[in-house]
């Protein structure tokens, strides 16, 4: 893992073991593999041109065609633009559906640059905190329509929800749908998790919920983090309607998104043509880690808590009860050498969570579980 160079291993010191930032540790699925490999033992890396078209059209057609199978959401795909990648389409949105000084929602926890694109861009951060319930975290509306000043034009809804990997019910889906009608609210759904859900749970796209929903909502996709391939920068920015588009092309054009690479163009396509047997043994093993996680915890850790997640493979870590003097993400850092990602980068008021990223091996989840017991138990 080491020798691959990437943000995750390469960040911290030898000595400390990373289950940080959302990448997967596995090796990549074979037919993605395969196409970026094809693409390099035939030098085809001249302007690239598919069947007369420029290739990121068939990544539109294949988006529908996939949120057609896997959702019975039907998707033009000539109002998707495919750019480089899900965080430049965030501040892209931001920046053309919104002016400087206006609100943004955001729920919290959030997905840290989901805020630094509120701010980088001098809008104002709306906060719309979870509160844990039995079933796990949850959303209340009333929290989301209190007057804010400025008041929110724009709601970036994260679902499934990193970091906490709930996933909303259709229920809440429709209420929430219904408020943003009413308060004629843009919203950019971002549903990278989309496919990595367990306990044979179906993800609902927020923009299938009806026409007035969809003409209203940018949604954000990518094969990407299920298929473990973000660095080679492929995505989907899905607008529900024409005129939704058009008001966004007005201010932004779409080539100062940049395009994405032919080799992220044919993994993606690769990915989503001839990845799922992969993708379904990936997607066993992350929920048989999350249940190992849980158990141990559990019967081991009992200080640490944890709503499971429905989906992600992300495990949001309540330490509070183990009432350090410091933030839990540094506690592990230096006494367990383990590097979580640290809590307050998704709330600054939660500086006793961490976000434990189990997409490795059952040794590493071991050696990590391990690391903590020892740390908490020589506090
Ligand atoms: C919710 C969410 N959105 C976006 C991203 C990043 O996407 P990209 O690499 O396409 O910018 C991540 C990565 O972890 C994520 O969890």
């Amino acid at each position: 893992m080491r020798r691959r160079g990437s943000l995750k291993w390469d960040r911290y010191d030898p000595s400390v073991l990373p289950c940080w930032v959302a990448e997967m540790d596995f090796d990549m699925a074979e037919p993605v593999r395969r196409a970026v490999a094809d693409l390099s033992a035939a030098g085809a890396f001249q302007y690239p041109l598919r069947g007369g078209r420029p290739p990121d059209r068939l990544v539109a057609d294949a988006f529908a065609e996939r949120m057609e199978r896997r959702y019975g959401w039907p998707v033009d795909p000539d109002c998707t633009l495919v750019v480089t990648d899900l965080v430049q389409a965030i501040y892209a949105a931001v920046t053309a559906f919104t002016r400087k000084g206006e609100g943004v929602a955001v729920q919290l926890p959030a997905y840290p640059p989901f805020r630094a694109a509120v701010e980088d861009t001098g809008r104002h951060a709306v906060a719309w905190p979870a509160d844990p319930g039995p079933g796990g975290y949850g959303w209340d509306l009333g929290r989301l329509s209190q007057d804010s000043r400025p008041a929110a034009k724009l709601l970036i809804l994260c679902n499934p929800h990193n970091p906490t990997g709930r996933m909303l019910s259709r229920t809440e889906l429709a209420a929430l749908a219904d408020h943003v009608v009413r308060n004629d609210l843009i919203v950019v759904a971002d549903e990278i998790h989309a496919d990595i859900v367990y306990d044979g749970r179906a993800h609902i796209p927020f923009a299938s919920l009806g026409p007035e929903v969809a003409r209203r909502t940018v949604t954000l996709h990518s094969a990407t983090k299920s298929f473990g391939i973000p660095g080679l920068r492929c995505a989907v920015m899905h607008f529900g309607s024409r005129a939704l588009l058009e008001r966004f092309t007005a201010v932004l054009h779409p080539r100062l998104l940049g395009q994405s690479s032919i080799a992220g163009i044919e993994a993606t396509l690769a990915a989503w043509r001839d990845g799922q047997e992969w993708f379904d043994a990936v997607l066993a093993h992350l929920q048989g880690m999350r249940d190992y996680v849980r158990a141990v915890l559990r019967a081991e850790m009992p200080e640490i808590g944890l709503h499971p997640p429905q989906a992600t493979y992300l495990a949001w870590l309540d330490c509070s009860a183990m009432g350090l003097d410091r933030p839990a993400g540094e506690f592990f850092l230096h006494h367990a050498k383990v590097a979580f990602s640290a809590g307050e980068t998704f709330d600054p008021q939660a500086s006793q969570f961490i976000r434990m990223n189990f997409a490795t091996s059952k040794p590493l989840i071991d050696e990590i579980l391990d690391r903590m017991r020892q740390a908490m138990r020589s506090r």
